[in-house]
């Protein structure tokens, strides 16, 4: 312990619990943005910061309004102009299906044991005696509800961002075969709503608010005029955390109904990112300055540190544990739980090959990745040599079908 976080924590010790938890809230916010150090990503960022973490504007129980300033880009002579993302638009409108069909039938109960939304290692139950944690069976299914519904509830926010994101993506992109791809995914990130909230809705009876941090990105995304910032955002960064999410719940839930729509979503998340990359290494590499393609790469580490770092359920945390335990012991309760390791796995193996693959990771940053521990993802396959196929192979410990287009390239990565 520091010297500073030591007459902190002396500081802290006399006040009473309620007072003490709201200015470590604060103190939370706070700390989001001293870790931004590029004085232009802190402009970015910095107002959605006090919007999302200090104002609460997602949890204000109304409508919220985010101005939008990006500028569409029309083509009158409608160019078949990108092969590649022509390829993924025909592979997309091929692969849309329909909520509807999901086994809706399947009887859900949130506390059975017997068909665990979460494994019992998720939270690592061993660990909360060290916490002071004291739950009883019937508790830690509850809280495992807790935890699933929270999960659920900030996949469809950020499926209610992606939705946004997509259409006003859809308009500022200056391919036309990308307009085409763009209209496919407003689709996709629609029924993404849909699914997920019918899931909360009718089988957890559980919704909880967007997430502080998840607004901040959101918001920042939603302000920016420039297109690619959001689709670095949207495509990259969210949908990277998106699919690493997925893939673990996918991965680790015995619930059948929630494992057929995470497959269906995660088929569908793969194009995304991949239509991310596509459209950003084209932009990235021929259109942007060094100055520019560096303060997107900067951008992008902050973000990455903020996923990383950020999203630990305190929703979940005032709701069950505000009087049992401080917010710092419930940080360091969840971060270290086996479950959030294991995201943080997937998360980054999906994440920093993109940015690699993207233009985004050069030498200069690399040494950031590494510092905090994120170097072994550096050589891992990126979004476009990767289908929802194979992903889901590699999840269910299946061998790797090889796509036509990429086999080559998949077996050489074997
Ligand atoms: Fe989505
Ligand atoms: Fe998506």
């Amino acid at each position: 312990m520091t010297v500073v976080s030591a007459a902190k924590s002396r500081a802290l010790a006399f006040l009473p619990n309620k007072v003490k938890n709201q200015l470590e809230a604060y103190a939370d916010a706070a700390s989001t943005l001293f870790e931004v150090r590029d004085p232009r990503v802190l402009g970015a960022i910095g107002p959605s910061a006090v919007r999302g973490t200090i104002l609460k504007r997602g949890k204000q129980g109304v409508p919220t309004i985010i101005p939008a300033s990006h500028r569409a880009y029309f083509d009158w002579s409608y160019p078949s102009d990108f092969p590649e993302m022509a390829e993924l638009y025909s592979r997309a409108k091929r692969g849309q299906w329909n909520g509807d069909d999901l086994p809706w039938h399947t009887s859900v109960d949130p506390l059975n044991p017997e068909v665990p939304l979460l494994p019992d290692d998720f939270l690592g139950w061993h660990r909360a005696d060290e916490f002071g944690l004291k739950l009883d069976a019937r508790e830690k299914a509850q809280l495992r509800h807790s935890v699933t519904s929270w999960m659920l509830s900030q996949f469809l926010h950020g499926e209610q961002g992606a939705l946004f994101a997509a259409a006003q993506v859809t308009e500022a992109v200056q391919f036309f075969d990308g307009k085409y791809y763009g209209a496919t995914q407003v689709m996709d990130e629609g029924r993404h709503v849909e699914v997920f909230h019918r899931y909360l809705d009718t089988k957890l009876d559980k919704l909880y608010q967007i997430n502080d941090n998840l607004f901040v990105i959101i918001d920042a995304l939603m302000n920016d005029g420039r297109w690619d910032m959001k689709f670095l955002g949207m495509q990259i960064m969210v949908e990277g955390v998106a699919l690493g999410a997925f893939s673990t719940l996918y991965k680790e839930t015995k619930e059948p109904l929630l494992k057929e729509l995470l497959k269906n979503v995660i088929q569908d998340e793969a194009r995304h990112v991949h239509y991310g990359v596509l459209a950003l290494r084209e932009h990235i590499i021929t259109e942007l300055s060094e100055s520019e393609r560096r303060e997107r790469e900067d951008w992008a580490f902050e973000v990455a540190l903020l996923m990383r770092n950020r999203f630990l359920a305190y929703e979940v945390y005032e709701e069950w544990f505000e009087h049992k335990m401080s917010r710092e012991q419930w940080r360091a309760f969840i971060t270290g739980s086996p479950g959030m390791e294991r995201f943080r796995h997937l998360m980054f193996a999906r994440m920093v090959p993109n940015l690699r693959e993207i233009g985004l990771l050069s030498d200069r940053i690399k040494p950031h990745y590494d510092r905090v521990g994120l170097s072994k993802y550096f050589g891992g396959i990126a979004a476009d040599q990767l289908t929802g196929d194979q992903m889901l192979s590699d999840l269910d410990g299946l061998p790797r079908p090889a796509a036509a287009a990429n086999e080559e390239y998949a077996l050489a990565a074997e």
